[in-house]
């Protein structure tokens, strides 16, 4: 009998060691900590395993328990994910949705009265919720578009002899794209309207002109979706001429169509059109090195991570956010139904000149990644 109970407080003295050190945090006094559910909207795009991990450290770190969950652009699967975070008590909720069809989620949890912080991309069409982190999503675009400017020497461009891009934009249900892209042509349009830059294909000057933009955005963001629009526009608008350079929203999407121009003739030999980018991939970094993607836009997955999960802590415990290194923004992001507070983080150009001291020194990479 003595035996039994002795192995039963060994046991037990096990079972609540794991329980104190692993996943499941207690918080001091007793009871569970509360639960923060974290739904990133998917893995093809790299970034987002990195979001996913820094938000659950940092989350931990600050003694919640975290659920991470990842949706492969598939909104009803995160909703799905969404309602079991719910349904296990979460208490906040930080969402990098997938498209518009997540109000639903969000307005159950509204109704539970579990907070909601949009991650990254605005959740669009619903009055739900409070709080929106991100980075500069305009200034990402203008970057990409001053990186045009820049290297295709925009301002020394005449009419007798233009200089000739296409256009991609990203996903069409990502409020992002659109903000992307208008702050590229907040930069390009004054070039497009003097004539001395040509956009080859489709020509929105403004993501509102809708029926054009539709046709340079990519469905969730899927490189063989740019790979194929890019083949096309070389057997098509662009069979004969060469163009200068390429209007790529994100890394995934440039790396596609850097492949699409590599299989051509025209492009052989080094080369390419200036081709540009967004989030410091790794693949891309090396591209950069190689000379064969112009310049990435990197926002530092670990600051926005941090950043949230410094609002989620302020929110849950009542208190006014104050959120270092992050700008707020209380005019700029509608949902549609009202303007939304947001917190704005500043992104990085990064090129040939300075991926190492950005994507290396800083430790968001070794050095042997990019090799
Ligand atoms: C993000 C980008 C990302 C893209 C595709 C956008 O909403 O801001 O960083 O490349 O989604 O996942």
């Amino acid at each position: 009998m003595k035996k039994i109970v002795s192995l039963f407080l060994v046991l037990g003295l096990a079972g609540s060691m794991a329980f104190a050190s692993g996943s499941q945090q207690q918080v001091a006094g007793g009871g569970k900590a509360p639960l923060i559910g974290l739904a990133m909207p998917e893995t093809h795009v790299e970034r987002w395993q990195k979001d996913g991990a820094a938000l659950k450290a940092d989350a931990e770190a600050k003694g919640y328990r975290a659920e991470v969950t990842y949706a492969d652009a598939d909104q009803s699967k995160q909703n799905q994910q969404i309602q079991d975070m719910l349904t296990k008590g979460a208490k906040l909720l930080v969402i990098g949705s997938v498209n518009e069809g997540v109000v639903s989620a969000v307005s159950d949890a509204a109704k539970e009265k579990v907070i909601v912080i949009a991650y990254d991309r605005l959740i669009t069409g619903t009055a739900d919720y409070d709080y929106y982190i991100t980075f500069d999503n305009f200034k990402v675009g203008q970057f990409q578009g001053k990186a045009l400017e820049t290297a295709l020497n925009l301002p020394a461009a005449t009419k007798d002899k233009p200089k000739f891009i296409t256009l991609f934009a990203g996903s069409p249900t990502d409020n992002n794209a659109k903000v992307f892209f208008d702050g590229a042509m907040d930069i390009l349009k004054k070039y497009v309207d003097s004539g001395v830059l040509k956009i080859v294909g489709p020509a929105p000057l403004s993501s509102s002109d809708t029926a054009n933009f539709t046709r340079i955005t990519t469905e969730n963001w899927r490189a063989d979706v740019a790979k194929a629009r890019m083949e096309n526009l070389l057997n098509n608008d662009a069979k004969n001429v060469v163009l200068d350079g390429i209007l790529a929203p994100n890394d995934t999407l440039a790396r596609a169509i850097i492949e699409a121009c590599s299989a051509d003739a025209k492009y052989a030999g080094g080369k390419l059109p200036v081709v540009t980018g967004q989030d410091g991939e790794v693949a891309s970094i090396k591209a950069i090195k190689d000379g064969k993607q112009y310049m990435t836009v990197f926002k530092d997955t670990r600051n926005l991570a941090k950043a949230a999960i410094e609002l989620a802590d302020a929110l849950l415990k009542g208190q006014t956010p104050n959120i270092p290194g992050a700008r707020l923004d209380t005019t700029s992001y509608n949902t549609g139904k009202k303007v939304v507070k947001s917190y704005l983080l500043e992104p990085v150009v990064v090129t040939k000149d300075n991926y190492k001291q950005i994507m290396i020194d800083s430790g968001y990479y070794k050095a042997s990644d990019i090799e």
